[in-house]
């Protein structure tokens, strides 16, 4: 048997070193990706930089042995050697010398593998630049002559200066720095600069934190005279996104922007152009802009050539800009600071690929899928129309099939002065919806006080006009075009798809079609709300970072796409608004709701920490925002010790429920929040190694959990507080609250409720984010599967499935078509917590530190016509883990199951087989083509990686990377 051993090893090496070694690939430098990164900046002189390790199908156990990284700049350079190790993600630049600020950098890597003796080829030389460091400082430092700009007399929404480079010394670089409130363009010689980037720069706590963007511009700026522009929009700076009494309103006035261009010249001298009041403007063909309100544009003031050198304009009052005070105040301490995360953008350069839609070496087949309604993400971030119709003379309503949040392009042909007014909205009229929606007029009614409608009028070019928004954007299905100068076909309109810049990295399918809808519409409402910061939806006359919709979806949101800078982002706006009490507030930048925030809204700046921390495996989060977190939870414990947990301050509570049913009851909704953000937080101090905290921490966890039970629990009807469903979740989600004696009583309340309610939930947006987990983790997996299989009211699947609206995004509430206007968008993602579960619980794709946990979990055989496929995609750092499974392959006998793996290179991963049915026995286990249980007693020394779990037969195998087809049969 030994022999046996060394035979297998030996096999590997052979294999292995047969192949030529490749490089790594899917480079990522301080969190961005470098592939997809146009113009790579990096704010910190120490970056850290994270790769994956290539793997033919046939390999298996790939580790990394050693890496070399080297790094040079014009006049250093920096070279790792050979540096023994398997670290391949957060490697830390290690050199003596801090990398410098504003300066250009090249590195390139190459990595040992065990699967090679030799080295892998480097990567190619790889270009990034540093942010200037020190940015604040410079700009300070400079204030008599570069200033903030812009005009208090006239809306000045365009500015210009034209400058000449007199040296004879070529360029060797020339970049800017911009930064435009609310929103700014830049344009150079005639064209805009980075042309998908939009809605630039991200909203942030402008009096604390205002973003900084840099271009490098060494291409664009030439010897001799040049032109230099800027547009300025109103964006979140302008007044008409706040609505008083209900939002605390702030006054920051017009529009205003800095800009310095800095040129170095190959004889070391250096040239600057800075904002200042030797620039014009004038107020250009946006003659209004607002984000909720929409644009108000004269084509007729367009002036083509503005940005360009000799530009003369006779017909527009151009006047020198005024010098406007900084968005900063100094008094609290506020920076500009680098955008340190992806911009905004539309269209196919928003969204890159990690993982395909198409079905890759899984079990399904098209026809598994069923019909999913609405566009794909993969359609390249341009929607077509698919109908337009006349409801009326003078109106055209055109349908794009799917909400989404975004702007149209529209193309005209008419006369001169012809005024066009344009309207959007997610659904059309209900009266008509109901008889014949073909012919619907657009509903406005749910936009309350935003009209998201532009006006365009036109300069009447006999080829035809193009009009695209500018600063503003829109959540819509329908565009309903109002007196067109012609009858307009669907080929005269096409719409961007707008989001901040990410990744898609998760793909889930399974054989269910209700549950293939639910994941589109989660992923498209969650794209939909990425416009720089998490928001709640993108129509009405909201769009803020509420934190309760941030906290509820951060971890679905992670499993899908790429967003760890979005949130490191949004984790430092929240602690720009934390009082010196720990508290925050319900919306960040704090616009709406309430100051402190309701307990499950403030659990946002914990639980956004915690997942980036789970899903990135990074704990520099986890230190950067301890010392917050830790302030935000005495924050809460402050307020408990005047109330006790019975009486703990709420705002919302288990927020919407469906009608008729209550809401569960709010302190005791609140303590969930309260003692999960204290159990993150021990977690959180045991890894930092905090250990007074974790001690301390846990002995208030502890007490706490006693006071839940004894002020909440009835102990003559065995159930929490009002009996709901939600006071029964939260009270079992919670660790060691529920005594081991009474657990399952409390589980069967829940559970009977549901089945009394013909199994629907009467949960709330906290209560149905813990529900499926809970029902999974307890052996009600099958109910879990039957409350999402269902098209019945309230349901997911009643969102897609009803007469009224067949959504292709996620509704904010769950009987939509019946509640009044007031609350009521199609395109909320609270609810997308249920996202998550898809891939914990149904792939279920864990992680624990450095290990992937694959635990999917199975309906029993009786329920398995609710879930017999599942493919899924998860892109890691490491690489892509693929799991996918089947119950119904023809030569598959029952109560078996076949599983394909993909576990990425330099991990190891444990594997769960749940039984099929309860009590069930593993009776054999077949890797490939060989029987690994029962084990072979002679074996059983080389076979140590397979633990089968006595008292719940559940077997367990570790694997190291590679592909992998179990079969596994139970009795
Ligand atoms: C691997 O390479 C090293 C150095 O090139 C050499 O000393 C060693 O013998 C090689 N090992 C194998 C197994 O080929
Ligand atoms: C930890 O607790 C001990 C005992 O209460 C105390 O002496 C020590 O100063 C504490 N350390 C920190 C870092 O707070
Ligand atoms: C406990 O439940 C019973 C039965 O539903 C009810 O009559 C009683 O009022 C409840 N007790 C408390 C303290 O709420």
């Amino acid at each position: 048997m030994f022999c046996y051993y060394i035979l297998v090893v030996a096999c590997i090496a052979a294999n292995s070193a047969s192949r030529l070694p490749t490089a790594p690939y899917d480079i990522r430098v301080d969190h961005y990706k470098v592939d997809t990164t146009k113009d790579l900046i990096i704010n910190t002189a120490r970056p850290r930089f994270s790769w994956k390790i290539a793997m033919l199908e046939t390999e298996r156990n790939v580790l990394q042995v050693a890496y070399q990284l080297q790094i040079k700049s014009r006049n250093d350079q920096w070279d790792s050697k050979q540096v023994m190790s398997s670290h391949s993600i957060h490697v830390s630049y290690m050199g003596f010398d801090d990398l410098q600020s504003a300066t250009f950098y090249q590195f390139r890597l190459r990595i040992w593998t065990t699967q090679s003796n030799q080295t892998s080829p480097w990567t190619n030389w790889i270009h990034f630049r540093t942010f200037m460091f020190n940015i604040h400082s410079y700009i300070l430092s400079k204030n008599d002559s570069l200033m903030w700009i812009g005009s208090n007399q006239i809306n000045m929404n365009e500015l210009r200066k034209e400058f000449q480079i007199s040296n004879s010394s070529p360029i060797q670089s020339a970049v800017v720095y911009i930064s435009g409130l609310g929103y700014y363009e830049l344009y150079v010689n005639g064209d805009k600069v980075d042309i998908s980037r939009k809605l630039d720069p991200g909203w942030t706590v402008y009096e604390k934190r205002t973003l900084l963007v840099s271009f490098d511009l060494s291409a664009t700026i030439k010897s001799g005279m040049n032109a230099v522009g800027v547009r300025l929009g109103n964006g979140w700076y302008g007044q008409e996104q706040y609505t008083p009494p209900v939002a605390p309103e702030p006054n920051y006035g017009p529009p205003r922007f800095i800009f310095f261009l800095q040129i170095l010249f190959d004889n070391g001298e250096e040239m600057h152009v800075y904002s200042d009041s030797t620039w014009i403007g004038r107020q250009n063909s946006i003659l209004h802009d607002s984000i909720y309100n929409g644009e108000f544009v004269d084509s007729r003031n367009d002036r083509l050539n503005w940005s360009r050198v000799g530009f003369t304009d006779l017909l527009s009052l151009w006047i020198p800009a005024e010098l406007m005070s900084s968005p900063i105040n100094e008094s609290l301490h506020g920076q500009v600071v680098m955008q340190d995360m992806p911009p905004i953008r539309a269209g196919s350069d928003a969204l890159h690929f990690e993982v395909t839609s198409t079905l890759i070496g899984g079990y399904l087949s098209a026809n598994d899928i069923g019909h999913i309604q609405g566009a794909m993400l993969t359609d390249g971030g341009i929607l077509k129309p698919i109908a337009v119709w006349s409801p009326t003379i003078g109106v055209q309503v055109f349908d794009l099939a799917q909400n989404m949040a975004g702007w149209c392009r529209f193309r005209f042909y008419g006369a001169r002065g012809v005024g066009v007014y344009i309207r959007h909205g997610e659904i059309l009229t209900p009266s008509i919806a109901t008889t014949n929606r073909s012919y619907g007029e657009v509903y406005t009614e749910n936009l309350l006080g935003a009209t998201q409608s532009d006006t365009y009028v036109l300069h009447g070019d006999p080829a035809g006009e193009i009009y695209e928004p500018t600063f503003t954007y829109h959540g819509f299905r329908y565009v309903s075009i109002i007196n067109a100068p012609n009858s307009m076909t669907v080929d005269d309109v096409e719409c961007l798809v707008v989001h901040s810049e990410t990744t898609l990295k998760g793909h889930f399918i399974s054989s269910n079609p209700i549950i293939n809808q639910i994941q589109h519409n989660i992923q498209w409402s969650q794209l939909n709300n990425l416009m720089s910061l998490p928001t709640d939806c993108p129509q009405r006359e909201e769009r803020k970072g509420w934190l309760g919709d941030a906290a509820l979806t951060v971890n679905e949101a992670l499993y899908n796409f790429d967003l760890i800078k979005l949130y490191i982002n949004f984790l430092h706006s929240i602690v720009n608004t934390q009082g010196t009490d720990g508290a925050v507030p319900d919306t960040v930048p704090f616009s709406d709701g309430d100051f402190p925030a309701d307990p499950n809204w403030g659990t946002a700046l914990p639980t956004i920490a915690w997942q980036l921390y789970r899903h990135y495996n990074d704990v520099q989060i986890l230190s950067s925002f301890y010392s917050n977190i830790r302030l935000y939870v005495e924050s809460v414990y402050n307020a408990y010790k005047s109330t006790g947990l019975a009486n703990l301050f709420y705002s919302y509570g288990d927020w919407v429920p469906p009608a008729p049913q209550p809401r569960a009851n709010e302190s005791l909704t609140s303590s969930f929040a309260f003692m999960h953000d204290i159990s993150l937080l021990i977690n959180m101090s045991q890894i930092l190694g905090y250990t007074n905290d974790t001690h301390n921490y846990m002995e208030l966890y502890q007490q706490l959990a006693e006071e839940f039970h004894r002020v909440f629990f009835n102990s003559t009807s065995h159930f929490y507080a009002d009996g709901t469903q939600t006071s029964q979740i939260l009270a079992l989600a919670l660790p060691n609250v529920v005594p081991s004696n009474i657990r399952s009583l409390v589980l069967e309340h829940l559970v009977s409720d549901i089945t009394q309610k013909n199994n629907h939930v009467a949960t709330g947006i906290i209560g149905t984010a813990q529900l499926y987990p809970l029902l999974s983790d307890n052996g009600y997996h099958d109910l879990a599967l039957e409350l999402i299989s269902s098209i019945t009211y309230p349901s997911y699947g009643y969102m897609s499935n009803n007469p009224y609206e067949n959504a292709t995004a996620l509704w904010e509430i769950w009987n939509a078509p019946f509640e009044g206007p007031e609350m009521n968008s199609r395109n909320h993602i609270m609810y997308g917590s249920i996202g998550a579960w898809f891939y914990s619980h149904l792939a279920g794709i864990e992680f624990t530190s450095n290990t992937i946990v694959i635990r999917p979990r199975m309906a029993s055989e009786s329920k398995k016509h609710l879930l017999r496929k599942v493919d899924c995609q998860l892109s890691t750092l490491h690489g892509l883990v693929h799991v996918a499974y089947t119950r119904d392959e023809p030569d598959l006998v029952s109560n078996s199951i076949r599983f394909r793996l993909t576990i990425p290179a330099n991990t190891q991963a444990r594997v769960i087989f749940e039984p099929l049915f309860s009590g069930a026995r593993c009776v054999r286990l077949i890797e490939g083509n060989e029987v690994i249980w029962p084990i072979d007693p002679k074996l059983l020394t080389e076979r140590h990686n397979i633990e089968n779990e006595v008292e719940t037969g559940v077997m367990i195998v570790y694997i190291n990377s590679g592909q992998y087809e179990y079969q596994v049969y139970w009795e």
